[in-house]
């Protein structure tokens, strides 16, 4: 039966698909959802954490602000912001001309998917134009969407996005009385592609941004999870480097893939300006204090670097397991570049493959996946399929994927 609220729900709702999927029952091998390993949660120093918060300073930690007064309402607890700044200013330490951030650099926000939110309606205005990677983090297209953004998007190889096509939107945009605001870039292990843009597009993007005056939204999540090289540095590092002191590149990250996803905690790390523009537009109240401070005392604690190690290990075995899976099981029927590093593989399915039945066919065997339509406007990402992995072990990531390969054999055209 039709709820009667039905009726009531906005066209935005009533059109949203992601928050509609349905895994299959039962769900053997859930593809689905990017997520750490379980694992390597760090439950036990966490609850300590906690512990203390509770002990030490429990009356404050329950009210909507500390000491720090309302800025923590819209900025979080400062002491974290403290420490969020000091783990990326000892990570970008080594690029020449690096310059350190403090607190007046980070916003704390309920998951990097709160901050990139705020960023779209703190700069984002209906007809403005925001460029972005041909296939990227889907819910960002839909905040694009609800701001009422011209977006279009750009070819990408295993360098990250092509820069030249970037410059042909710039000029396009213009050219049609768009102004250009925003690019937003999963530049480190892409989301879906597992891309790596390399220095020299890094650098070439950053000039652009000066040329062209628009905004960089680098989406930093997965920057941590390396298997092959360390990446090159963040778009954030080298834009503060540069001669003018940055203020270009606003950085989402989070401690959903590092630490543990049920937090709810990310950040937004760039120029005082930048973020003066997302807590304009933030109506929550801020994250939980409680939380925030659990947090904070986590990191002094010291564990985190060698926890992401670990985490980051753990991964890079996953990978190779199911690299070998994909070549063995699925290897006639997709094509894929090994991800140097991230959680997730993007497969591209052969002409050979009935593709549009695969979803469908993988869900009947108790699979699930994320259909490549999920992260892109462009019909032909109906040929792809995202793997997420990183949270199954690598029994499961063997037998998933063994069994994927029979759907698609059965998916084959006659
Ligand atoms: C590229 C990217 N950005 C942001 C997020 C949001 O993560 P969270 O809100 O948990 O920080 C995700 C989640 O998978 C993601 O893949």
């Amino acid at each position: 039966m039709t709820s009667p609220i039905a009726s009531l729900r906005s066209s935005r709702a009533a059109s949203a698909s992601v928050g509609q999927y349905r895994p299959p029952e039962p769900c053997r091998y859930d593809f689905f959802q990017g997520q750490p390993d379980p694992g390597v949660y760090p439950v036990a120093e966490l609850r300590a954490a906690f512990n203390a918060v509770f002990d030490d300073e429990g009356i404050t930690a329950c009210k909507y602000q500390g000491p720090g007064g309302r800025a923590e309402m819209a900025y979080g607890f400062t002491g974290l912001r403290e420490e969020i700044a000091r783990l990326l200013t000892a990570r970008d330490a080594n690029v020449p001309g690096s310059k350190a951030l403090d607190a007046s650099n980070i916003m704390v926000v309920n998951g990097s998917s709160h901050g990139l939110s705020l960023a779209v309606s703190g700069l984002i205005d209906p007809g403005d134009g925001v460029i972005l990677e041909q296939a990227s983090f889907g819910a960002v297209l839909g905040y694009l969407q609800q701001a009422g953004a011209e977006v279009r998007t750009v070819p990408m190889d295993r360098d990250g996005m092509d820069i030249d096509a970037l410059v042909a939107r710039l000029t396009e945009l213009k050219a049609a009385g768009h102004r250009v605001k925003l690019v937003y870039t999963i530049a480190t292990f892409q989301l879906p592609t597992g891309s790596v843009l390399s220095l020299e597009r890094r650098q070439r993007l950053l000039a652009l941004a000066r040329e062209w005056d628009f905004m960089i939204l680098e989406d930093n999540c997965y920057y941590a999870f390396h298997f092959d090289a360390p990446p090159p540095p963040t778009l954030l590092a080298l834009d503060r480097a540069q001669a003018d002191g940055g203020g270009r590149v606003l950085q989402s990250d989070s401690c959903s893939k590092t630490i543990a996803p049920g937090l709810r905690i990310g950040w937004m790390a760039g120029h005082p300006d930048a973020l003066k523009a997302l807590a304009a537009v933030r109506q929550d109240l801020g994250v939980s204090q409680i939380t925030a401070r659990a947090l904070a005392r986590y990191l002094v604690s010291g564990s985190y670097a060698s926890n992401v190690e670990r985490a980051r290990l753990l991964l890079k075995q996953k990978r190779d397991a199911g690299v070998a899976a994909l070549r063995k099981h699925c290897g006639q029927w997709v094509a894929f570049d090994t991800p140097p590093g991230g959680i997730y593989f993007w497969l591209e399915m052969s002409e050979a493959i009935d593709w549009p039945k695969v979803p469908a066919a993988a869900a009947a065997e108790g699979i699930a996946l994320r259909a490549g339509e999920l992260f892109s406007n462009d019909p032909r990402a109906e040929r792809f399929v995202r793997l997420a992995w990183a949270h199954m072990s690598i029994k499961e990531i063997e037998e998933g994927i063994a069994l994927f390969g029979k759907v698609l054999a059965r998916c084959a055209k006659r």
